[in-house]
């Protein structure tokens, strides 16, 4: 066993799975670029009052899961347990609301939560994270879910489920949970789990999304928020969901969708995806429309989702989709002597100026083990160059699929391949 092993609920991503990596984090830019999201790079770490005020002082997020530590300046800092309270940080620094609204963002980068390692959860995982922020819009939920939406099916998921609710706002939402939904919980308190009944004090709405066994029934019949909604809330979950039925995007309505993030108002969002087992969500998301003001600016509305990358290559390979495969280099040099070699370094270099991946064999193996290697290698074509064949001013290239094999001047050979491999390469 190695002395050293990657600390516990971290990975390391081979490059076995990198094709599945490039193709996944490919195509969530593509389709970013394609909605107008702009990329933003933002620290792995902030204050820790970003994330204490942004996520919210009663989630697990903040009370157990982050990582937070104390700078050599004996300043507080957390690394980021998700992106969209330091994104909304950076919109506020940064003035971005003289900009043309919304300003459409997206980041792809690690987060880190102290979680209970499983599979499919890990305590550094990958997100591309989505936000929209300064549209109240009902269009700009529906965008986001759309981003979602394409960047699921572009990668082939079959069976994905799309779970929607709105949990309202800072008007509708604590009445119902003082009048409706505590008194209701209370009233059959007998029947919840003992962290249930913890959360009932602490914050009522999460019992709604208890996964204990025994709590079960007493949510599946709890009154639902959507029927307490103010009108504002109740006509923007409407125009949502005109633009999902107009469109035929699928989606489930859950009454107990409420999300472990406390600043969500209006729309929350849910995707999951088959193969997965328990830690089935491959995206999730929803309305901020305070998280501005909560971090200092002025009131803002705002909307977004995040999609964890492990959990996507996880159910890519769970439901067999296979990545396309990665280029290599498309040349491979084979070499024999001294003056043939060095002549290969020359040739790969201009090879590759051309545009072309090329490698060069190393050391000085037999002709059969380099072609050995050239073949592993994934190159369409071996150019081999040996001493004699360099005194007449020619190399052999052989095309490895089709195991044909022709001389080349040399002094062509670049423009040879580029011909073959960049100008009109075969189908
Ligand atoms: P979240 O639901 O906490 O939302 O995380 C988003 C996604 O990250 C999850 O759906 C899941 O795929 C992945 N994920 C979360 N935790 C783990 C873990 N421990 N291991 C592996 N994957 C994980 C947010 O973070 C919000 N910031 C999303 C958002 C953006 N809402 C508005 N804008």
């Amino acid at each position: 066993m190695a002395r050293y092993q990657a600390p516990r609920g971290t990975q390391d991503v081979l490059p076995d799975d990198q094709p599945y990596w490039q193709w996944v984090l490919g195509t969530a830019r593509d389709v970013a670029a394609k909605y107008g999201f702009w990329p933003i790079e933002v620290p792995v770490f902030e204050e820790t009052e970003v994330f204490v005020r942004g996520v919210g002082t009663g989630t697990d997020i903040v009370e157990k899961e982050m990582y937070t530590f104390e700078d050599r300046g004996g300043r507080s800092l957390t690394l980021r347990p998700e992106f969209t309270a330091g994104i909304v940080r950076a919109y506020i620094e940064h003035g971005m609301r003289v900009r043309p609204q919304p300003v459409k963002l997206y980041a792809i980068g690690p987060v880190f939560r102290y979680e209970a390692p499983q599979a499919g959860r890990y305590r550094q995982h990958t997100q591309f994270s989505c936000e929209s922020i300064g549209e109240a819009d009902p269009l700009a939920d529906f965008e986001i879910m759309s981003v979602a939406w394409d960047l699921y099916t572009a990668l082939g998921f079959r069976e994905l489920q799309f779970q929607l609710n709105s949990i309202g706002c800072p008007r509708c939402r604590p009445p119902y949970i003082r009048d409706v939904l505590v008194p209701y919980l209370h009233s059959r308190r007998d029947e919840l789990s003992k962290l249930d009944l913890e959360r009932l004090q602490k914050n009522p709405l999460r019992v709604l999304d208890t996964k204990e066994p025994e709590s079960q029934p007493v949510v599946n019949e709890a009154p639902s928020i959507v029927e307490h909604l103010c009108s504002e809330c109740s006509e923007h979950f409407a125009q949502l969901r005109f633009y999902l039925d107009m469109l035929e995007r699928p989606y489930e309505l859950n009454p107990r969708l409420v999300r472990g993030l406390d600043y969500y108002t209006r729309t929350v969002f849910e995707v999951t995806a088959q193969g997965l087992g328990a830690q089935n969500a491959v995206g999730g998301g929803g309305r901020y429309d305070g998280l501005v003001e909560v971090l200092g600016g002025a009131p803002t509305p705002g909307v977004g989702f995040a999609a964890g990358i492990e959990r996507i290559v996880l159910a890519l390979k769970a439901q067999g989709i296979a990545p396309p495969s990665m280029p290599a280099p498309r040349v491979f040099f084979v070499h024999r002597g001294r003056l043939a070699k060095d002549a290969a370094v020359a040739l790969a270099d201009q090879v590759r100026r051309r545009g072309v991946g090329a490698l060069v064999a190393f050391g000085e193996r037999s002709i059969k083990a380099q072609m050995r290697q050239a073949s592993k290698s994934g190159a369409e074509y071996v150019v081999i160059i040996g001493d004699e064949e360099l005194a007449r001013g020619e190399v052999q290239v052989k095309h490895l699929e089709t195991g044909h094999q022709e001389a080349v001047v040399q002094a062509n050979l670049v423009a040879w391949l580029h011909e073959r491999l960049v100008a009109h390469p075969s189908p």
